[in-house]
């Protein structure tokens, strides 16, 4: 049930942080949980960035107020608890799969056409396509959940489609992140009913532990991630709370109170 100290929204990306509300212990990073992965951002995450640390500090100790909503306002990572993926592991990942992909496109017939999920993917399918040196077509498409409250309806909706004919084209989706599947299982669905030839996944996070939904790719379509990611509410390089963070260069967590709303306001 959506607690009355949360902030209302009804957008997908809030409807996911929704989730988060409601089991606080999913968005609240701890030390013991931190073992149970492999991650190797968990490893190091003890070890908080000490620029992050040092830069946060002088911001709010300059701050009349420390309310979370003054912070965001002044700097772009006030609120980010630690940082998961720093800009230089991003960037060596993001060539990674870059090079995976191109070896794939290079080997088909014709050009793929590469869409992005907006808002989220912006930054990750910018840095991609730079490093793929194979003639492509890029587009992009909105889709949003709408629900009651803080819950997402897990009925997502195309809001923005395709300029890009991709009839008999193989198809690139390229996310931010998957969580449930149920935005990508009805965007797939969508360019299925347009006529791709074949559709891949190319997501910049991957939150397995969250799936609800299992991706059915389509022809000789292949899924891409950039990195595994735990059950926490990351945002940056693309990934957003309430539409801020996303111009951040590096993945962090977001500190849970930053999504608590003041219940004196
Ligand atoms: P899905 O439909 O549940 O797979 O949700 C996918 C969308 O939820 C992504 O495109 C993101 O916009 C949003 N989302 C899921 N997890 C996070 C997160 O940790 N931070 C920010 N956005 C998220
Ligand atoms: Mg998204």
């Amino acid at each position: 049930m959506a607690d009355t100290n949360m902030i209302v929204v009804t957008t997908q990306d809030s409807g996911i942080l929704a989730r988060f509300l409601t089991n606080p212990a999913a968005s609240h990073p701890r030390r013991d949980r931190a073992t149970s992965t492999t991650q190797p951002a968990h490893q190091r995450r003890p070890n908080k960035s000490p620029a992050l640390r040092v830069r946060r500090h002088a911001t709010l100790a300059s701050l009349p107020s420390s309310s979370a909503a003054a912070a965001a306002m002044v700097s772009a990572e006030a609120g980010i608890d630690y940082v998961l993926w720093t800009e230089a592991e991003v960037s060596a990942r993001v060539g990674d799969v870059a090079a995976e992909l191109a070896a794939d496109l290079r080997a088909l017939p014709e050009p793929a056409v590469v869409v992005g999920v907006a808002t989220g993917a912006f930054l990750f399918l910018a840095d991609l396509v730079r490093r793929v040196d194979v003639q492509l077509a890029v587009d992009f498409v909105r889709v949003e959940s709408y629900g009651a409250g803080t819950v997402s309806s897990g009925k997502p909706r195309i809001t923005a489609d395709l300029k890009v004919d991709v009839a008999g084209k193989h198809v690139v989706v390229v996310e931010d992140i998957v969580d449930t599947g149920n935005t990508l299982s009805c965007l797939i669905a969508h360019l299925e009913k347009k006529g791709a030839s074949s559709i891949s996944v190319c997501t910049f996070l991957d939150k397995p532990a969250r799936r609800k939904v299992s991706l059915q790719l389509v022809g000789d379509g292949k899924f891409y991630r950039g990195f595994e990611c735990p059950d926490y509410f990351v945002v940056g390089y693309g990934l957003d709370y309430a539409e801020l963070y996303r111009n951040l260069p590096y993945v962090g967590v977001l500190k849970p109170e930053m999504y608590k709303k003041d219940s004196s306001n």
